[in-house]
């Protein structure tokens, strides 16, 4: 049966450690995985705009020995032409992957149901799997054994906040996400979480106080404004002005990392002087989106080494 990568939420922490060790290993060794997919063509569809996601995924597959088409579907939606699940039928015809990077959850269920080949999740309203791999990628070179990490997230509950703290308890972290009140994340996807950490050892804390990442390893932060939310900024800084990461909260929390998923805006939701700090490791990250998606695509695509 062909596998998809949607969420993350249905996986072990056993198979998210052996992904982890794949990225790391593949990482180490380029070499040994150039032809992993050689002979074979990946779909990437994106309805939203991106800059890591669209380049690490074409620069990676092309290190693998593979080939990606890119089909821009930022001014049309995925349905707005055909209908989705004929348009997932059609591409399984030629290609052995898609890659999709949409506006809701459900067109990736739909595009993996009609399609014959995996699918991989690129970003959607709900979750963002790749970056969640690449940020705990990095957390792992940073710290080595992620059960004694502790990752705060300050901003706005978003699909990227859902992945990190689907992902961060099933490997034994403990994630703590801090919103201000009305922007919190999903409670589905709290009661999950909270599911997942009973199981694997995590731990998840939830608060509107910036006090509560007191004691973190890293703090994390997101756009206050994803995609397609068209709230006005002036409304955002208000309720958003105190979870701002800048120097004084790194102090104050004693945390040794910031990390963003990207795009930043500078001296909004994290400080500029910040960003290029030594505490910065947001190009980490960007850089191990590659090896993150690549080991997601070794590992749902197999091929010979
Ligand atoms: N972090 C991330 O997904 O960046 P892009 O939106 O540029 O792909
Ligand atoms: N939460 C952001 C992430 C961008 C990578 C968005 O959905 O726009």
């Amino acid at each position: 049966m062909k596998k998809d990568l949607l969420s993350f939420t249905d996986w072990s922490a056993k198979d998210l450690n052996a992904l982890l060790q794949l990225a790391i290993t593949i990482k180490n060794n380029p070499a040994d995985y150039r032809h992993a997919l050689a002979g074979k063509s990946i779909v990437a569809l994106f309805e939203k705009p991106s800059l890591r996601t669209r380049v690490s995924f074409d620069i990676g597959i092309n290190k693998l020995g593979g080939h990606l088409v890119y089909l821009d579907s930022q001014s049309n939606k995925l349905a707005g032409r055909e209908d989705t699940k004929d348009m997932g039928n059609n591409l399984a015809c030629w290609a052995d992957a898609i890659v999709a990077r949409v506006f809701a959850h459900s067109t990736l269920e739909e595009l993996a149901s009609a399609a014959k080949v995996p699918v991989i999740n690129a970003l959607c309203d709900m979750y963002h799997p790749c970056q969640a791999m690449a940020d705990y990628l990095t957390l792992t070179e940073r710290f080595g054994d992620l059960s004694k990490v502790k990752l705060a997230y300050i901003g706005d509950g978003n699909n990227v906040t859902h992945s990190l703290m689907i992902v961060g308890v099933t490997l034994g972290c403990e994630v703590v996400v801090i919103t201000p009140a009305g922007y919190e994340v999903d409670p589905a996807i709290v009661k999950l979480t909270e599911q997942k950490a009973e199981q694997n050892g995590g731990k998840l804390i939830i608060s509107n106080d910036v006090e509560a990442a007191n004691g973190a390893h890293a703090l994390y932060t997101d756009t206050w404004l994803s995609m397609g939310d068209d709230t006005p900024l002036e409304t955002i800084k208000q309720a958003f002005g105190k979870y701002k990461i800048d120097e004084a909260m790194m102090q104050s929390t004693g945390a040794q990392y910031v990390m963003h998923c990207q795009p930043a805006h500078r001296d909004l939701e994290i400080s500029g002087t910040l960003i290029d700090s030594e505490q910065s490791i947001l190009m980490q990250q960007a850089e191990n989106r590659m090896h993150a998606q690549n080991a997601i695509l070794v590992h749902l695509l197999g091929g010979a080494v």
